[in-house]
């Protein structure tokens, strides 16, 4: 199953003060679709209460072994888990799972469950840096067990230094990564993503309103799925997301530059960048002034980097598009599948409210060349995303090109 819908979650919550924050990563993991049952320690509860969980995630919350009197909780538990996280994770808790102690209902449930575990610490620097700290964490490493954290940061008692807990949407990135297949292991995506700056003169230039999203959700998801992405980002303000190679661009050119150089190595290549399609001809490299009046712009073609691409293709490189129109969407994006020699085309309606440019969704159909279309409809950016990389997954297995990834 490519997504985490309906994957059950157990929530670990131990004793600190970014106790508070799991809240919200029990919220980003409900609102993703998935099952969440939280399971705190006493000394979790003297930062946040049992009852925030149950009512964030419609699921009983549990503190003791004996809270179900009847019925084997830890192990039912374990054993309706499809992915367990502990955030925040003390140092003691991460010195007993490595030493498997099981004095409690979350350390009993992690010891009898055998799925993917994420742990995101948070303590002081000087208990994340001690050697006993290190050896668990090195233990439960080589066990398979995911760290996303600590990072620096100010902490309890006005200390600064590695040891607070990652943001709740990095560590619900990890625990989709952990239920996601690694279906994209041993290949390299190229994903391009936001707009191009093409400039006038030092201080303006032509652009246009990309935030960067589709492409930055495209690249997380391939690297999920066990990619080595390079995401050639343009000027957007979004954070690229971690474990990723970035490059970062700001004329059509210079991304042109950068794409070309990565192309051959690369298996596929997905150009959700909003390429400015012209630029001024002769741009000033002093500002221009008011009194010398309005000017005349001459503009230029830009390099088409994608239609290009389509050209200096091998056979066995899957090539994705995006295309954004107004008008008869899937006509236009046809025409563009066909013109650039492309296997698939995301086209999105935009000029609507609420879809398409700087929104979390868009309103889009994927074109398939010698295949079926998915029908047009309104996706969250990470739900296309993971259909893109579906997609990538089909043509680098499909018939023709399996022989090269050594896959059947
Ligand atoms: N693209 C590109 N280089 C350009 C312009 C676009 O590589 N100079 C890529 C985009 O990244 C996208 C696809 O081509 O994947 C389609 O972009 P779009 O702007 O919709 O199409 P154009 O070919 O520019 O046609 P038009 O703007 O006339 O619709």
């Amino acid at each position: 199953m490519p997504e985490p819908r309906g994957r059950r979650v157990l929530l670990g919550v131990t004793g600190g003060v970014a106790a508070y924050k799991s809240a919200l990563l029990a919220r980003l993991l409900s609102e993703a679709g998935m099952d969440v049952t939280a399971v705190l320690t006493d000394s979790a509860t003297r930062f946040v209460g049992p009852e925030t969980f149950s009512a964030l995630t419609g699921h009983s919350a549990y503190v003791s072994l004996w809270d179900r009197p009847g019925e084997i909780l830890h192990v039912r538990l374990a054993h309706e888990t499809d992915v367990a996280v502990v955030a925040p994770c003390t140092a003691n808790t991460i010195a007993k799972l490595a030493q498997g102690l099981a004095d409690d209902l979350l350390a009993s449930t992690l010891l009898e469950y055998d799925g993917p575990l994420v742990l995101a610490p948070a303590m002081h620097p000087g208990m994340w840096g001690a050697v006993a700290t290190q050896t668990n964490v090195a233990t439960l490493s080589s066990r398979g067990v995911r760290f996303v954290g600590p990072v620096d940061g100010p902490l309890a008692h006005g200390d600064i230094g590695p040891g607070r807990m990652s943001e709740p949407a990095e560590i619900a990135d990890a625990v989709f990564a952990a239920v996601r297949p690694r279906d994209l292991d041993g290949t390299r995506v190229l994903v391009t993503a936001g707009p191009t700056h093409e400039p006038i003169d030092p201080v303006r230039y032509i652009g246009n309103r990309s935030s960067g999203k589709m492409g930055v959700a495209i690249a997380r998801e391939a690297a999920a799925r066990g990619a080595e992405v390079t995401l050639v980002l343009g000027p957007a303000t979004i954070a690229p997301p971690p474990a990723v190679e970035v490059i970062r661009v700001q004329t059509a050119d210079e991304m042109r530059s950068a794409v070309i150089d990565r192309f051959t190595a690369a298996d596929a290549v997905v150009m959700a960048a909003a390429v400015a399609d012209f630029r001024p001809k002769a741009p000033n490299d002093r500002k221009m002034k008011k009194d010398a009046g309005v000017p005349d712009l001459m503009l230029e073609p830009t390099p088409d980097i994608l239609g290009e691409l389509g050209e200096r293709r091998r056979s066995g490189q899957v090539l994705v598009g995006f295309a954004a129109e107004t008008d008869d969407v899937e006509e236009a994006g046809r025409a563009k599948l066909r013109s650039k020699h492309l296997d698939a085309l995301v086209a999105n309606r935009v000029g609507r409210e609420g879809t398409g440019f700087g929104s979390e969704r868009n309103d889009a159909t994927i074109l398939v060349a010698g295949g079926r279309d998915v029908p047009m409809r309104i996706w969250s950016k990470a739900e296309l995303a993971s259909a893109v990389c579906d997609l990538i997954v089909r043509f680098l297995t499909g018939p023709g090109v399996a022989g090269r990834l050594g896959r059947s």
